[in-house]
């Protein structure tokens, strides 16, 4: 059985993370995605709701399951007895960020392997920042995110003024 762990902030998840989750759901036997507690880019979700958004997103993929973590990704990978970390590659912009975790990863653990996922061309754009600053403004957010999600977002920055 390979189980993989997916640790990102998704703040909140986009259609770009959902395309991963689903890919590796079908490479993997079980997908564990990990939503990281202590992120240092204060979220707009607290780490519950961006579970819970997570869990509602993904309820039709039976293998993969969401959990919060804090601390690092390779010890939430033992915990969850993955031998693969994966992580979506957009550009090349993120290439350098992702490859220094991405090596850091295996000094720390030789025996988990980082594989990346190249973003479907339709989202190669997207990211969280970019839902939010166009939910900021006011803009359509149909092609960031299911409507469940971009709801949030509105109803979050709206909770905010
Ligand atoms: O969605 P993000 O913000 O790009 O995800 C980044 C994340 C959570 C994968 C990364 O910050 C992370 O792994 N944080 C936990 C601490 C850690 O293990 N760092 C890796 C060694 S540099």
């Amino acid at each position: 059985m390979v189980i993989a762990v997916y640790p990102g902030s998704f703040d909140p998840a986009t259609y770009g993370h959902l395309d991963v989750i689903r890919r590796a759901s079908v490479s993997f036997d079980k997908v564990v995605v990990g939503v990281l507690y202590n992120s240092t880019k204060s979220p707009l979700f607290s780490v519950e709701e961006r579970v819970n958004i997570l869990e509602k997103a993904t309820k039709d993929i039976p293998n993969v399951v969401v959990k919060p973590f804090n601390g690092l990704s390779v010890n939430f990978a033992r915990e969850n007895n993955a031998q693969v970390i994966i992580r979506g590659l957009r550009a090349v912009t993120d290439f350098e960020y992702e490859l220094q975790m991405a090596q850091t990863n295996r000094v720390l653990a030789p025996d988990i392997d980082t594989v990346f996922l190249t973003t479907s061309l339709e989202y190669a754009y997207l990211s969280s920042t970019i839902m939010k600053e166009v939910a900021l403004f006011g803009g359509d957010l149909s092609k960031f995110a299911p409507p469940e999600i971009t709801d949030a977002v509105k109803a979050k920055l709206y909770e905010e003024k």
